[in-house]
Formats: structure tokens, sequence, C-alpha cells
């Protein structure tokens, strides 16, 4: 009876967040952003000088804190109590603090019946690091992109450096590898491929190869 979910799990730079849209595009189903709604807490907080070691006052404000999503041609807007708050959720500010808050439990189980309200038919794509083991852990479909430390860093650093942002490969590197062991290996809902999930390994793979792997996962089972 509930509507059938895709979960895309993986690290940051695994090619999550643009292989989800594209295939919650081509299935016409909706598309959850799990992580814009840990970053927008975050940048929520900063707004309201709220501090990251203050747990009830995180919770608080991850139950009070109005998140919208809105599709606007390619981009997706988030909209934070009625601000546009889309560039400031790209931020590395914003993934820190995202990656710090996501840490407390308390947050975590705050945000879990958000996540879930975003079921709808007639389905729905979530990408994140805990959906198919903690969100969505009935979803019908499971998959786990992954990729090389060394190849996610040089995705990273193509962005940044097409934006004008100064980086160095060697310094992208060591910072994935400190988050992959941050959210590895933290208490709750460490970041690990459910039992049935699919692995996709994205290294050297193209985005329109990867999506196809995707649908086929979907359409294999349907
Ligand atoms: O995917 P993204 O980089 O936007 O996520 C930001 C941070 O939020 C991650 O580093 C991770 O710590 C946290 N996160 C999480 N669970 C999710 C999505 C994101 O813990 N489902």
């Amino acid at each position: 009876s509930a509507a059938p979910v895709l979960t895309i799990d993986g690290p940051s730079g695994s090619g999550k967040g643009t292989i989800s849209r594209l295939v919650a595009r081509e299935l016409g189903w909706h598309y959850l952003d799990s992580g814009a709604l840990y970053r927008a807490i975050g940048v929520a907080a900063g707004w309201g000088d709220i501090d990251l070691a203050d747990p009830s006052s995180l919770v608080r404000c991850a139950f009070d804190t109005d998140i919208t999503f809105r599709e606007e041609g390619d981009e997706l807007l988030v909209l934070i109590n009625g601000t546009d708050a889309t560039a400031e959720l790209r931020t590395e500010t914003a993934g820190a603090a995202a990656s710090a808050i996501a840490a407390i439990p308390e947050v975590r189980s705050a945000l879990k019946d958000r996540q879930r309200a975003f079921r709808q038919p007639p389905g729905l794509v979530a990408d994140g690091r805990d959906m198919g083991t903690v969100i969505f852990p009935d979803a019908a479909h499971k998959v786990f992109l992954t990729a090389s430390a060394e190849e996610r860093a040089e995705r990273r650093y193509k962005q940044l450096k097409d934006k004008g942002v100064p980086v160095t490969l060697a310094g992208l590197l060591r910072e994935i590898l400190a988050r992959d062991a941050r959210d590895a290996n933290r208490a709750v809902a460490p970041l690990k491929a459910a039992h049935d999930a699919v692995c996709i390994d994205t290294t050297g793979i193209g985005i329109d190869e990867v999506v196809r792997r995707v649908l086929a996962t979907v359409q294999g089972k349907a």
C-alpha cells in the first residue's frame, strides 16, 4: 500500500545527488535530499546562534525550522523559514555543521518523520547515508554508491575549480578521508551499505551508465 522507495546511500562525492535526481526524474518519482535537511538545520542553528554542542536547542531547531524544497528548472531550491538558502547550504561551513549535528542521536530521531513524509505516490528516491538502513529499511530497492577517495577528491576539485574556489587536490583528499572516517565510525547510523543493497562502484564510470545501472535495479525487480 505504501509508495515504493528507492534508497541511494553512499559517501560524499560518490555522485549520489546527481544520480538520484536524474533517476527520480526518469521514474517520475519524488526526491528526498536528506543531506540537505541536516545542512539546513546546521544553517538554521547558525542563524539562531545555537551552539552546535547544545543538543536540546538543536532538537528544538530541528522540529521548529520550516524547510521547503522547490524545483526551479534544473535547480533544487531550499528555503529555510521562507528564505532561499540554496547557496549557503552548499558551503563547507554548512557541510561541517551538518556532519557535527548528524552525530547527535536526538537530532537524527527528530528528523525521522519529516524524512518519511516524503514517501508519496507514485514513489520516492531517497538520497543519504542511512536511507536503506534506518529511515526506509523496508524499501523495495536499495543502492549503495561508492567511488575511490581519489576519484571523489578529483570530482570535487573540478567542481570547485570551475567555481574559482582556491583548493588543492591533496587538501580535498585529506578532507574526504576525514569525513568518511567520521561518518563511518559514529555510534549512531554509521555509513554502511544495507545488507540487501546493490553496491555500484562508480570509479571510472560516466553518469549515464551509473543512471542506467541504478534504473536496472528498479526495473529488474518491478
Ligand atoms: O550528503 P551531504 O554532504 O549533503 O550531507 C551532509 C552531512 O550530513 C554528511 O556529512 C553526513 O554527516 C550527514 N548526513 C547524515 N545522514 C544522511 C544525510 C547526511 O548523517 N542521511
